[in-house]
């Protein structure tokens, strides 16, 4: 699908700031692609999608967790978790694409997972220090992605689950599942 097609049919589905965000992912989604040698092409796709279901009505995307026997797990935690998944299953089957590295991409862009492809890697990343995010250690985690993009990833994980656990919040065990696999590869 054209780059432009494609922000056009993404546009309708997000307000102006997520839109905003969705172009700063695309922007350092392709410059990492560069950078660690990812097809150009998946990535921009898959930033321009990633945030496609943000802003259904939570009831649709329960509906959709239920009917595709996606986790169920995921309905115990945070809502905010759900339009990734849902997401993945909505630019397929609403907006046609079937690539299947990049439904994956989004799939994982909140949890994480272990073993996450390079493509899966740059989207997190990406989503994580585009340019109209500000808070804490982004800067750092912007320094890290250009040297090494394991570090990255697994510094923002580290981040999100200490921001959660300082506000009393439960982790999803798939995200922890990613933080302890990314802490064994890099102690092997
Ligand atoms: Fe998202
Ligand atoms: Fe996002």
């Amino acid at each position: 699908m054209e780059r432009a097609k494609a922000l056009e049919i993404v546009k309708e589905q997000l307000t102006d700031h997520r839109y905003q965000h969705t172009l700063g992912v695309v922007e350092t989604a392709l410059k990492l692609a560069k950078k660690y040698g990812a097809n150009e092409k998946q990535a921009e796709l898959a930033a321009i999608f990633h945030d496609y279901a943000k802003f259904r009505p939570k009831e649709e995307m329960k509906q959709i967790i239920i009917q595709e026997r996606m986790p169920e797990e995921l309905l115990f935690y945070n809502s905010e978790l759900w339009h990734a998944p849902v997401g993945a299953y909505l630019v397929e089957n609403e907006v046609g694409i079937n690539d299947h590295e990049v439904l994956e991409a989004i799939r994982y862009h909140t949890s994480g997972r272990p073993q996450m492809s390079l493509l899966e890697k740059i989207i997190y990343v990406a989503d994580y220090i585009e340019p109209g995010r500000q808070f804490p250690g982004v800067d750092e985690v912007r320094q890290v992605a250009n040297k090494n993009l394991n570090e990255a990833l697994l510094l923002s994980i580290q981040n999100s689950i200490i921001f959660l656990v300082k506000k009393k919040r439960a982790v999803f065990p798939l995200t922890l599942e990613t933080y302890n696999y990314f802490i064994h590869i890099k102690e092997d």
